[in-house]
């Protein structure tokens, strides 16, 4: 059962649906992702944080990487489960687990992906501790491939939350949008810098305009 009095209860009930679980599941890798991929060697294990219905971690263990997925709710965890079973338990490893509480040690991974994720965050406490996860499990030298939804463009329907960067969707889902330069200095303060193109743009999806942040950034060291 979930709390529909609190933020973290209506949002588990929306990614718990199982309509939101079948569409997820149903999504194909981007070919953003699919291009990245082919030129990033596989030197070590990588994560999926927020794999939602698999799809990126599918593509993850086609190209050869050994993959731990973590989604906070359990429909997305069995839908991965479900997607990716034709792998063996050595290269895939799926767990319900936060964003903001990584269940993995430091510097475990040559890449992690985070798409659609971080603006989930149910308050800007939970938004910094998600970037601090970020960089602690990624090695030095490590890629992040981020996608995420920030403040450049804001959808009417979204009303104020209770502080800064904090909005609610007409359902009363909350979530954290930030300005493309606050997110990007965040991960700088924690040691990722951008490598190669930051794209913008505005999405029309079917609950409206989402802008989005998509870039790869590079943890430093090594
Ligand atoms: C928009 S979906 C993206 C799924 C997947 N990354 C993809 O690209 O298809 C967002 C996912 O983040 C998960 N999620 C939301 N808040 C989270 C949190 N705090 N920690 C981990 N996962 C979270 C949701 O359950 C959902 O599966």
């Amino acid at each position: 059962m979930t709390d529909a009095t609190t933020a973290t209860g209506r949002a588990a009930a929306y990614w718990n649906s199982p309509e939101t679980v079948t569409e997820f599941r149903s999504l194909d890798v981007q070919p953003y992702l699919t291009d990245l991929l082919a030129r990033t060697p596989v030197d070590g294990p990588a994560l999926d944080l927020g794999c939602g219905g698999g799809r990126n971690t599918l593509a993850l263990l086609e190209r050869g990487f050994d993959v731990l997925a973590v989604d906070l709710h359990q429909g997305m965890v069995d839908a991965t489960r479900a997607r990716t079973a034709a792998y063996p338990p050595a290269r895939i490893t799926v767990r319900q687990g936060a964003a903001d509480a990584v269940p993995a040690e430091d510097g475990a991974f040559a890449l992690a992906v985070c798409y659609g994720v971080l603006h989930n965050a149910v308050d800007r406490t939970r938004w910094e501790a998600s970037v601090g996860e970020i960089a602690r499990v990624l090695r030095p030298g490590g890629l992040l491939a981020l996608n995420t939804f920030t403040s450049q463009t804001l959808d009417p329907r979204l009303r104020p939350g209770a502080g800064d960067g904090q909005y609610l969707l007409p359902d009363d889902v909350p979530m954290t949008l930030l300005p493309v330069p606050h997110i990007l200095d965040a991960f700088a303060a924690r040691g990722l810098r951008a490598e190669g193109a930051v794209h913008t743009y505005v999405r029309d999806l079917d609950v409206g305009p989402r802008a989005v942040l998509r870039c790869v950034l590079r943890r430093e060291g090594d």
